[in-house]
């Protein structure tokens, strides 16, 4: 099978998918904006062809070129992780006739307005939705939904320009805000902890299927600078407190038409144990997360998610060991990291339960925490027993602790 990868070499983990399609016996043809040269070396290694292009944003002209090098190049597969490509991909599926997800499939994965619609239709409930492009819009639907509201980005990610709203007052403050977003959707505001639904589909059946609990939900933790975010990947899918999300899950995926690959779906549970959902993506979860379901069950899904997209099945042993969490720090002060402090401490107590240190070292300049989940570094523990998990992870919250200046 030969499988056309688009952006084989970014984000981050892109390489390690495309090393998976080689290992799953197909040919993969690499489809970037960088020379080839320039490709991550593991990502090099797992290709068989290439194709440059100038600019993501002309999709025109990769379309053409694509359809060029279709003349003498077999393409079976389209396939892309990365969410801004999302799109390109399916319109090249459209141009070659290939199966996969479509434009019209696609669009309600990255619109959240045309999300909430399908949804509604199916039946699942959504917070109570306006979409709306002018402040005289946001202000009608608030007062259709009434206060406390959230302000969001149609298409935006890592709660940024996302806003909770508690009166009137509050809203004609942030509105100014909002001017450089073109579309909002606002939202009842749901309070309630934070979970994910993440899956890998293989011909539209669910072959492997995660959840996560977000320590804060993540609106919260981008408020505060102090906080040190935490995603722990349960071990424990039979627990009862998960059984509505899960089934939410399982409907969103039908009602999306969804088949091939991975779907990152984020869902709120209320102190009353009502289940409401609030995004999903058809592409993996962020933040290395898909390093921590691995961690769970000492699998491969990079190389899991290339057999389910080849050949519709996940042939790892997929049981769950443990609960696994990573812990994402940001130090004090601005500037370059100066020190950091504790974590000989915790390794003497922790150690065997500490998989993954991964800091910027002393000397480098900080990241900007409003932009990138994963800080200025993550630690990643896990444990069979939740309770323990969830105190070593607190401890690397209060106990290692970065110094910038
Ligand atoms: N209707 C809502 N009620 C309560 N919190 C919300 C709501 N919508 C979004 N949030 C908060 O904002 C965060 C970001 O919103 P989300 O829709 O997931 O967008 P994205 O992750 O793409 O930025 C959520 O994780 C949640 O904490
Ligand atoms: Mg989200």
């Amino acid at each position: 099978m030969n499988v056309l990868m688009l952006a084989p070499g970014y984000p981050a983990e892109m390489p390690y998918f495309t090393r998976g399609l080689q290992r799953v016996g197909a040919s993969v043809i690499g489809l970037a904006d960088q020379s080839e040269s320039a490709l991550p070396a593991v990502a090099l290694s797992s290709l068989s062809a290439y194709l440059q292009v100038d600019s993501y944003s002309n999709e025109d002209a990769i379309v053409d070129q694509v359809k060029q090098s279709a003349r003498h190049m077999r393409i079976d597969r389209v396939e892309s992780q990365w969410e801004p490509l999302m799109l390109l991909a399916a319109r090249i599926r459209e141009a070659l006739g290939l199966p996969g997800m479509t434009v019209a499939e696609t669009v309600p994965f990255r619109d959240k307005e045309r999300m909430k619609q399908v949804l509604d239709q199916a039946g699942i409930r959504t917070p109570h939705h306006y979409s709306a492009t002018t402040a005289s819009g946001v202000i009608e639907a608030a007062g259709k939904i009434g206060y406390p509201i959230i302000v969001k980005p149609i298409a935006g990610a890592g709660s940024a320009d996302t806003h909770r709203v508690g009166s009137r007052e509050e809203l004609d403050r942030i509105l100014p805000q909002l001017r450089h977003v073109t579309e909002v959707s606002v939202e009842e505001f749901i309070e309630a902890d934070e979970f994910t639904y993440d899956t890998v589909c293989g011909r539209g059946r669910i072959l492997y299927q995660n959840v996560c609990m977000y320590r804060p939900r993540p609106l919260i933790a981008r408020q505060q600078e102090w906080i040190s975010p935490q995603t722990v990947a349960l071990r424990d899918l039979s627990d009862p407190g998960l059984q509505a999300g899960i089934r939410m899950g399982h409907e969103v995926i039908r009602a999306m038409n969804y088949r091939d690959g991975f779907t990152h779906m984020e869902w709120h549970r209320k102190a009353d144990g009502e289940v409401v959902f609030g995004e999903i993506g058809a592409r993996p979860p962020g933040a290395r997360t898909v390093d921590l379901m691995n961690f769970v069950s000492d699998i491969d899904l990079f190389t899991g998610w290339a057999e389910a997209v080849c050949h519709g099945t996940l042939s790892q042993d997929l049981s769950r060991k443990y609960n696994c969490a990573s812990i994402f720090k940001r130090a004090v002060g601005q500037g370059r990291i100066q020190r950091i402090e504790g974590m000989g401490r915790l390794m003497a107590e922790f150690g065997p339960h500490i998989v993954n240190v991964d800091l910027l070292p002393v000397g480098a300049p900080r990241r900007n925490w409003l932009q990138t989940l994963t800080s200025d570094g993550m630690v990643v523990v896990r444990h069979p027993d939740l309770e323990t998990t969830l105190h070593i992870a607190d401890r690397v919250g209060t106990d290692l602790q970065m110094y910038a200046g």
